[in-house]
Protein backbone atom coordinates (compact mmCIF):
# COMPACT_ATOMS: atom_id res chain seq x y z
CA UNK A 1 0.00 0.00 0.00
CA UNK A 2 2.98 2.11 0.46
CA UNK A 3 4.10 2.07 -3.08
CA UNK A 4 0.08 2.68 -3.77
CA UNK A 5 0.56 6.35 -1.88
CA UNK A 6 3.72 6.93 -3.55
CA UNK A 7 2.35 6.28 -7.17
CA UNK A 8 -0.67 8.36 -5.86
CA UNK A 9 1.83 11.21 -5.01
CA UNK A 10 4.04 11.27 -8.28
CA UNK A 11 0.31 11.87 -9.82
CA UNK A 12 -0.63 14.89 -7.51
CA UNK A 13 2.94 16.12 -8.06
CA UNK A 14 2.47 15.78 -11.89
CA UNK A 15 -0.97 17.28 -12.66
CA UNK A 16 0.06 19.96 -10.25
CA UNK A 17 3.34 21.23 -12.00
CA UNK A 18 1.33 21.11 -15.26
CA UNK A 19 -1.45 23.49 -13.63
CA UNK A 20 1.70 25.94 -13.38
CA UNK A 21 1.81 26.17 -16.87
CA UNK A 22 1.30 29.72 -18.82
CA UNK A 23 -2.51 29.76 -19.67
CA UNK A 24 -4.92 32.48 -20.25
CA UNK A 25 -7.51 33.61 -19.89
CA UNK A 26 -7.47 33.12 -16.20
CA UNK A 27 -10.96 32.01 -15.31
CA UNK A 28 -10.34 29.12 -18.21
CA UNK A 29 -7.20 27.83 -16.70
CA UNK A 30 -9.05 27.66 -13.41
CA UNK A 31 -11.57 25.40 -14.85
CA UNK A 32 -9.37 23.37 -16.46
CA UNK A 33 -7.67 22.18 -13.21
CA UNK A 34 -10.30 22.20 -10.92
CA UNK A 35 -11.74 18.86 -10.77
CA UNK A 36 -7.77 17.65 -12.03
CA UNK A 37 -6.50 18.86 -9.01
CA UNK A 38 -9.43 17.97 -6.77
CA UNK A 39 -8.76 14.56 -5.74
CA UNK A 40 -10.60 11.42 -6.49
CA UNK A 41 -9.01 7.97 -5.46
CA UNK A 42 -6.76 8.01 -9.13
CA UNK A 43 -7.19 4.23 -9.44
CA UNK A 44 -6.69 4.54 -12.71
CA UNK A 45 -3.23 6.51 -12.64
CA UNK A 46 -2.26 3.38 -9.84
CA UNK A 47 -3.18 0.96 -11.96
CA UNK A 48 -0.98 2.10 -14.80
CA UNK A 49 2.27 2.41 -12.58
CA UNK A 50 1.31 -1.25 -11.11
CA UNK A 51 0.98 -3.19 -14.29
CA UNK A 52 4.08 -0.62 -15.50
CA UNK A 53 6.34 -2.44 -12.79
CA UNK A 54 5.44 -5.64 -13.47
CA UNK A 55 6.78 -5.18 -17.01
CA UNK A 56 10.10 -3.26 -15.43
CA UNK A 57 9.28 0.02 -16.71
CA UNK A 58 11.27 3.35 -15.97
CA UNK A 59 8.56 4.62 -13.18
CA UNK A 60 9.86 8.86 -14.37
CA UNK A 61 8.53 7.87 -17.70
CA UNK A 62 5.39 6.27 -16.47
CA UNK A 63 3.98 9.13 -14.38
CA UNK A 64 3.67 11.25 -17.98
CA UNK A 65 0.89 8.50 -18.55
CA UNK A 66 -0.73 8.02 -15.67
CA UNK A 67 -1.43 11.43 -15.53
CA UNK A 68 -2.61 11.92 -18.66
CA UNK A 69 -5.00 9.01 -18.22
CA UNK A 70 -6.03 10.93 -14.74
CA UNK A 71 -6.64 13.91 -17.04
CA UNK A 72 -8.74 12.33 -19.89
CA UNK A 73 -10.96 10.75 -16.86
CA UNK A 74 -11.26 14.30 -15.03
CA UNK A 75 -12.67 15.33 -18.56
CA UNK A 76 -15.00 12.77 -18.90
CA UNK A 77 -16.40 13.49 -15.32
CA UNK A 78 -16.83 17.14 -16.41
CA UNK A 79 -18.85 16.07 -19.16
CA UNK A 80 -20.80 13.58 -17.00
CA UNK A 81 -21.98 15.84 -14.58
CA UNK A 82 -23.54 19.25 -17.15
CA UNK A 83 -27.36 19.53 -17.28
CA UNK A 84 -27.68 17.57 -20.89
CA UNK A 85 -26.10 14.32 -18.80
CA UNK A 86 -26.11 13.53 -15.80
CA UNK A 87 -27.03 16.81 -14.11
CA UNK A 88 -25.11 16.51 -10.94
CA UNK A 89 -23.57 19.55 -8.82
CA UNK A 90 -21.39 17.63 -6.80
CA UNK A 91 -18.25 15.92 -7.72
CA UNK A 92 -15.15 15.15 -5.55
CA UNK A 93 -16.56 16.95 -2.79
CA UNK A 94 -17.04 19.93 -4.14
CA UNK A 95 -19.19 21.95 -6.55
CA UNK A 96 -18.97 20.60 -10.19
CA UNK A 97 -16.70 22.49 -12.41
CA UNK A 98 -20.34 23.65 -14.38
CA UNK A 99 -21.65 25.24 -10.73
CA UNK A 100 -18.53 27.35 -10.68
CA UNK A 101 -17.60 28.44 -13.97
CA UNK A 102 -20.34 27.94 -16.23
CA UNK A 103 -21.40 25.29 -18.88
CA UNK A 104 -19.92 27.30 -21.42
CA UNK A 105 -16.16 26.99 -19.31
CA UNK A 106 -16.87 23.16 -18.44
CA UNK A 107 -17.21 21.98 -21.82
CA UNK A 108 -14.26 23.89 -22.93
CA UNK A 109 -12.13 22.52 -19.61
CA UNK A 110 -13.26 19.10 -20.37
CA UNK A 111 -12.11 19.32 -24.61
CA UNK A 112 -9.23 21.01 -23.25
CA UNK A 113 -8.32 18.01 -20.89
CA UNK A 114 -8.95 15.33 -23.68
CA UNK A 115 -6.32 17.15 -25.87
CA UNK A 116 -3.88 18.07 -23.52
CA UNK A 117 -3.75 14.68 -22.11
CA UNK A 118 -2.73 13.22 -25.58
CA UNK A 119 0.23 16.06 -25.79
CA UNK A 120 1.37 15.07 -22.47
CA UNK A 121 1.88 11.38 -23.55
CA UNK A 122 4.01 12.35 -27.21
CA UNK A 123 5.98 14.95 -25.13
CA UNK A 124 7.12 12.11 -22.63
CA UNK A 125 10.64 10.49 -22.71
CA UNK A 126 8.84 7.08 -23.80
CA UNK A 127 10.62 5.90 -26.60
CA UNK A 128 8.60 6.77 -30.23
CA UNK A 129 7.55 3.49 -31.16
CA UNK A 130 5.99 2.75 -27.29
CA UNK A 131 3.91 6.31 -27.30
CA UNK A 132 2.43 5.77 -30.59
CA UNK A 133 1.37 2.36 -28.99
CA UNK A 134 0.23 4.31 -26.33
CA UNK A 135 -1.87 6.81 -28.09
CA UNK A 136 -3.53 4.16 -30.81
CA UNK A 137 -4.59 2.07 -27.36
CA UNK A 138 -6.15 4.95 -25.56
CA UNK A 139 -7.39 7.14 -27.83
CA UNK A 140 -9.49 3.77 -28.83
CA UNK A 141 -10.50 3.11 -25.72
CA UNK A 142 -11.43 6.85 -24.60
CA UNK A 143 -13.04 7.42 -27.69
CA UNK A 144 -15.95 6.36 -30.34
CA UNK A 145 -14.67 2.38 -29.29
CA UNK A 146 -14.98 3.31 -25.86
CA UNK A 147 -15.46 6.20 -23.38
CA UNK A 148 -17.56 8.18 -25.00
CA UNK A 149 -19.60 4.90 -26.82
CA UNK A 150 -21.02 3.67 -23.54
CA UNK A 151 -21.78 7.27 -22.65
CA UNK A 152 -23.41 7.71 -25.80
CA UNK A 153 -25.18 4.43 -25.25
CA UNK A 154 -26.18 4.93 -21.20
CA UNK A 155 -27.67 8.60 -22.12
CA UNK A 156 -29.55 6.37 -24.76
CA UNK A 157 -30.91 4.02 -23.11
CA UNK A 158 -32.27 6.15 -19.89
CA UNK A 159 -35.89 5.20 -19.94
CA UNK A 160 -35.83 3.26 -23.21
CA UNK A 161 -38.66 0.94 -23.58
CA UNK A 162 -36.70 -2.64 -23.91
CA UNK A 163 -37.51 -6.04 -22.45
CA UNK A 164 -35.61 -7.64 -19.83
CA UNK A 165 -33.05 -9.52 -21.36
CA UNK A 166 -32.20 -6.71 -24.02
CA UNK A 167 -31.62 -5.01 -20.68
CA UNK A 168 -29.04 -7.00 -19.07
CA UNK A 169 -27.28 -7.10 -23.01
CA UNK A 170 -27.11 -3.06 -23.13
CA UNK A 171 -26.18 -2.59 -19.36
CA UNK A 172 -23.13 -4.50 -19.90
CA UNK A 173 -22.85 -3.06 -23.35
CA UNK A 174 -22.53 0.48 -21.37
CA UNK A 175 -20.70 -0.54 -18.38
CA UNK A 176 -17.72 -2.49 -20.52
CA UNK A 177 -17.40 0.90 -23.08
CA UNK A 178 -18.24 3.87 -20.64
CA UNK A 179 -15.90 2.61 -17.77
CA UNK A 180 -14.07 -0.93 -18.66
CA UNK A 181 -12.33 0.56 -21.57
CA UNK A 182 -10.97 3.17 -19.88
CA UNK A 183 -9.92 1.15 -16.91
CA UNK A 184 -8.42 -1.43 -18.96
CA UNK A 185 -6.16 1.22 -21.52
CA UNK A 186 -5.00 2.46 -17.50
CA UNK A 187 -3.55 -1.09 -17.32
CA UNK A 188 -2.81 -1.95 -20.88
CA UNK A 189 -0.60 1.44 -21.35
CA UNK A 190 1.31 0.97 -18.45
CA UNK A 191 2.61 -2.33 -19.74
CA UNK A 192 3.14 -0.58 -23.06
CA UNK A 193 5.99 1.36 -20.96
CA UNK A 194 7.84 -1.54 -20.24
CA UNK A 195 9.80 -3.64 -22.36
CA UNK A 196 9.95 -7.17 -24.04
CA UNK A 197 5.76 -7.86 -23.13
CA UNK A 198 4.66 -11.18 -24.03
CA UNK A 199 1.92 -11.59 -25.84
CA UNK A 200 0.17 -14.35 -23.26
CA UNK A 201 1.12 -11.54 -20.26
CA UNK A 202 -0.55 -8.77 -22.88
CA UNK A 203 -3.83 -11.13 -22.74
CA UNK A 204 -3.97 -11.52 -19.13
CA UNK A 205 -3.78 -8.35 -18.18
CA UNK A 206 -5.49 -6.68 -20.56
CA UNK A 207 -8.58 -9.28 -19.48
CA UNK A 208 -7.92 -8.50 -16.05
CA UNK A 209 -8.23 -4.90 -16.80
CA UNK A 210 -11.69 -5.52 -18.25
CA UNK A 211 -12.97 -7.57 -15.66
CA UNK A 212 -12.30 -5.47 -12.68
CA UNK A 213 -13.26 -2.28 -15.03
CA UNK A 214 -16.77 -4.03 -15.34
CA UNK A 215 -16.74 -4.80 -12.03
CA UNK A 216 -15.82 -1.00 -10.52
CA UNK A 217 -19.16 0.58 -12.82
CA UNK A 218 -21.33 -2.14 -10.72
CA UNK A 219 -19.50 -1.07 -7.67
CA UNK A 220 -20.55 2.23 -8.22
CA UNK A 221 -23.86 1.57 -9.42
CA UNK A 222 -24.49 0.08 -6.01
CA UNK A 223 -22.72 2.75 -4.16
CA UNK A 224 -25.47 5.18 -5.64
CA UNK A 225 -28.32 3.36 -4.34
CA UNK A 226 -26.44 2.23 -0.43
CA UNK A 227 -23.25 4.70 -0.79
CA UNK A 228 -23.03 7.70 1.50
CA UNK A 229 -22.48 11.02 -0.50
CA UNK A 230 -20.02 12.62 1.82
CA UNK A 231 -18.18 9.77 1.22
CA UNK A 232 -18.94 9.58 -2.39
CA UNK A 233 -18.38 13.33 -2.73
CA UNK A 234 -21.35 12.94 -5.58
CA UNK A 235 -25.09 13.00 -5.60
CA UNK A 236 -26.89 9.93 -5.85
CA UNK A 237 -28.69 10.84 -9.74
CA UNK A 238 -28.90 7.48 -11.08
CA UNK A 239 -33.00 6.75 -10.12
CA UNK A 240 -33.62 10.13 -10.66
CA UNK A 241 -32.22 9.88 -14.44
CA UNK A 242 -33.77 6.77 -14.66
CA UNK A 243 -29.94 5.34 -15.54
CA UNK A 244 -29.82 1.62 -16.48
CA UNK A 245 -27.63 0.26 -13.70
CA UNK A 246 -26.77 -3.42 -12.43
CA UNK A 247 -28.75 -3.46 -9.41
CA UNK A 248 -31.86 -1.84 -10.98
CA UNK A 249 -32.18 -5.02 -13.89
CA UNK A 250 -30.54 -7.44 -11.34
CA UNK A 251 -31.18 -6.25 -7.68
CA UNK A 252 -28.11 -5.32 -5.10
CA UNK A 253 -27.50 -8.63 -3.83
CA UNK A 254 -26.75 -10.19 -7.21
CA UNK A 255 -24.61 -7.29 -8.19
CA UNK A 256 -22.44 -7.48 -6.00
CA UNK A 257 -22.32 -11.41 -6.01
CA UNK A 258 -21.03 -10.97 -10.03
CA UNK A 259 -18.06 -7.85 -9.31
CA UNK A 260 -17.41 -10.68 -6.77
CA UNK A 261 -17.12 -13.07 -9.55
CA UNK A 262 -15.29 -10.47 -11.95
CA UNK A 263 -13.41 -9.54 -9.18
CA UNK A 264 -12.24 -14.00 -8.62
CA UNK A 265 -11.66 -13.66 -12.80
CA UNK A 266 -9.47 -11.11 -12.57
CA UNK A 267 -7.37 -12.64 -9.74
CA UNK A 268 -7.09 -15.77 -12.34
CA UNK A 269 -5.65 -14.33 -15.14
CA UNK A 270 -2.93 -12.54 -12.68
CA UNK A 271 -1.80 -14.58 -10.14
CA UNK A 272 0.66 -16.60 -10.92
CA UNK A 273 2.39 -13.26 -12.87
CA UNK A 274 5.06 -11.87 -10.72
CA UNK A 275 4.66 -8.73 -8.68
CA UNK A 276 1.20 -8.41 -9.39
CA UNK A 277 0.68 -8.01 -5.81
CA UNK A 278 -0.32 -3.90 -6.81
CA UNK A 279 -2.84 -5.30 -9.17
CA UNK A 280 -4.46 -7.78 -6.76
CA UNK A 281 -4.72 -5.23 -3.94
CA UNK A 282 -6.25 -2.63 -6.55
CA UNK A 283 -8.98 -5.55 -7.39
CA UNK A 284 -9.93 -5.95 -3.97
CA UNK A 285 -9.79 -1.66 -3.38
CA UNK A 286 -12.39 -1.88 -6.18
CA UNK A 287 -14.74 -4.47 -5.09
CA UNK A 288 -14.50 -3.80 -1.53
CA UNK A 289 -14.80 0.42 -1.52
CA UNK A 290 -17.38 2.57 -0.16
CA UNK A 291 -15.97 5.44 -1.96
C1 LIG B 1 -16.21 7.80 -11.31
O1 LIG B 1 -14.92 7.30 -11.27
C2 LIG B 1 -16.77 7.60 -12.68
C3 LIG B 1 -16.94 6.21 -13.04
C4 LIG B 1 -16.41 5.70 -14.10
C5 LIG B 1 -17.74 5.35 -12.20
P1 LIG B 1 -14.09 7.24 -9.92
O2 LIG B 1 -14.93 6.62 -8.85
O3 LIG B 1 -12.78 6.59 -10.21
O4 LIG B 1 -13.89 8.78 -9.58
P2 LIG B 1 -12.71 9.50 -8.81
O5 LIG B 1 -11.60 9.68 -9.78
O6 LIG B 1 -12.30 8.67 -7.63
O7 LIG B 1 -13.30 10.82 -8.40
C1 LIG C 1 -19.83 7.58 -15.55
O1 LIG C 1 -20.72 6.70 -14.97
C2 LIG C 1 -18.85 7.04 -16.38
C3 LIG C 1 -18.01 8.07 -17.01
C4 LIG C 1 -17.45 7.80 -18.12
C5 LIG C 1 -17.76 9.39 -16.39
P1 LIG C 1 -21.55 7.42 -13.85
O2 LIG C 1 -22.36 8.52 -14.41
O3 LIG C 1 -22.25 6.38 -13.05
O4 LIG C 1 -20.38 8.04 -12.95
P2 LIG C 1 -20.64 8.92 -11.64
O5 LIG C 1 -21.49 8.08 -10.72
O6 LIG C 1 -21.32 10.17 -12.09
O7 LIG C 1 -19.27 9.15 -11.08
MG1 LIG D 1 -23.20 9.03 -16.24
MG1 LIG E 1 -22.71 10.43 -13.48
MG1 LIG F 1 -22.52 6.40 -10.97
Amino acid sequence: METLNKYRLLTDNFIDNLSKENIVPKKFKEALFYTPKSGGKRIRALLTFSSAEMFNADIDKVVFVAAAIELIHAYSLIHDDLPAMDNDDFRRGKPSNHKVFGEDMAILAGDGLNTHAFNVIADSPLMPEQKIEIIKHLSKAAGIYGMVNGQAADILSSGADVGKNQQKKLVNFIHKHKTAKLIQSSVVCGALCGRNIKDTDFNKISKYGLYIGVAFQIIDDCLDIVGDEKLLGKKKVDEINNTLTYPKIYGLERSYKMAEVLKNMAFNEIKDMKKSENLINIAKLVVERKQ
